[in-house]
């Protein structure tokens, strides 16, 4: 259908999810830009034979380079700093990326008019309340520099389709789990801790709800808006059911078969949301529907860990996961104790 992909952020989580689902689908041509942050991996794409670009999404003329070069008619763009707790402790590197890096992008889409695609989030609508699930509709209401950053990429998204006519699509996924994904996320930190028989820090009292979808789901979503969907529209994407942070835990804990007096409970995220709830009806009137209840997916997620040690000891083991490990829960895991 396209001639050539640019998937940004290809080599993190999401974004080598949805590369390896391109080419079992037999999309030729897909071409990786990626900056290799923290959670950018090059072991994600392993055994994938793609170009990758080693770059900055905020930078104009590599991106304009890459998309001359590889006549690119299509933009996919997952890259973003993408951690809540990392927003708290360090805000602008979002502002920089999500913000500036997504007009950059768009930028080069409208000069050489190229299809655009922004990979979004269920939390730009903020907390939500009683039994509303978020529909494509509501208001913006982001409560994190994270997903602050994100409703600002994804108002930028509209405003070039409305004022320069860009051929846009934004989804917006739900809480994904799977394999690939960087450990500093709450199933895949939790699923090691508990392999490992180190103490689970559940913030506050663990109730939070969340719409845990199997990154398969995300990307078949995904892959249905770019085929099917209608141009300058928002879909939702989540297997449209959630569960809570205890619910989660007690469904990792059986897959590793590790007892609950792992679980702390520690002090809490600043500002964190309570509940997030998709409605997905839009993306299911295009033929699309999610594989995996939260259940599945996350035993599913938690049994890769533990099938996979090889992919996450060393992420483990290294100097920058451990100083942030420490900065983020040696006080909390202390006080709790
Ligand atoms: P991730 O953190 O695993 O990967 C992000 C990737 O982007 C990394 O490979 C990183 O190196 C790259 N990157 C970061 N800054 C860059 C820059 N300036 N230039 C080029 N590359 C850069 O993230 P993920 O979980 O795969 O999320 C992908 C996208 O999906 C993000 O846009 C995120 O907001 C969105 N999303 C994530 C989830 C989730 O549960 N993980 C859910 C819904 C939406
Ligand atoms: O909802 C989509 C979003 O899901 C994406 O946009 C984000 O990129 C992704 O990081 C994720 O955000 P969350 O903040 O919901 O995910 P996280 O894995 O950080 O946390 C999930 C829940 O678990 C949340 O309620 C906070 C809680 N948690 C998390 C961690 C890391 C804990 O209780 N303890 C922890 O140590």
């Amino acid at each position: 259908m396209f001639r050539s992909i640019l998937v940004t952020g290809g080599c993190g989580f999401i974004g080598a999810n949805f590369v390896r689902l391109l080419l079992e689908r037999g999309h030729a041509k897909i071409v990786v830009l990626d900056k290799l942050t923290y959670a950018g991996r090059l072991e994600n794409l392993a055994g994938v034979d793609v170009p990758i670009v080693v770059g900055d999404i905020t930078n104009l003329e590599l991106v304009r380079h890459v998309c001359k070069t590889h006549n690119i008619d299509l933009i996919v763009n997952f890259a973003a700093e993408t951690h809540v707790d990392q927003s708290i402790l360090n805000p602008f590197v979002f502002t920089q990326t999500n913000v500036q890096g997504t007009h950059v992008l768009l930028e080069v889409a409208r000069e050489l008019g190229i299809r655009f695609h922004q990979i979004s989030t269920d939390e730009v609508y903020g907390t939500i309340d009683g039994d509303h699930h978020s529909l494509e509709t509501d208001p913006l209401r982001p409560r994190s520099p994270y997903s602050a950053s994100k409703a600002a990429g994804d108002q930028l998204v509209q405003s070039y389709h409305v004022t320069y006519g860009l051929d846009t699509t934004i989804s917006r996924g739900s809480n994904n789990v799977g394999a690939y994904q960087f450990l500093e996320k709450v199933v895949p930190l939790f699923t090691t801790n508990a392999i490992l028989d180190l103490p689970l820090p559940v913030y506050g009292d663990g109730l939070q709800m969340r719409d845990y979808t199997h990154v398969l789901d995300h990307c078949t979503g995904i892959l249905a808006i770019l085929e099917h969907g209608k141009i300058g529209e928002v879909y939702n994407v989540g297997a449209g059911a959630t569960i809570s942070n205890l619910e989660m835990l007690e469904i990792l804990l059986e897959t590793v078969q590790k007892p609950k007096s792992l679980i702390r409970h520690v002090a809490d995220r600043a500002g964190h949301d309570k509940r997030y709830s998709v409605n997905v009806q839009k993306l299911q009137q295009l033929g699309w529907n999610a594989q995996f209840s939260p259940r599945a997916a996350i035993a599913t997620a938690a049994k890769w860990y533990l099938e996979h040690p090889n992919y996450w000891q060393p992420v483990r083991q290294s100097a920058s996961f451990k100083a942030y490990y420490e900065r983020q829960y040696a006080n909390r895991l202390e006080a709790a104790a």
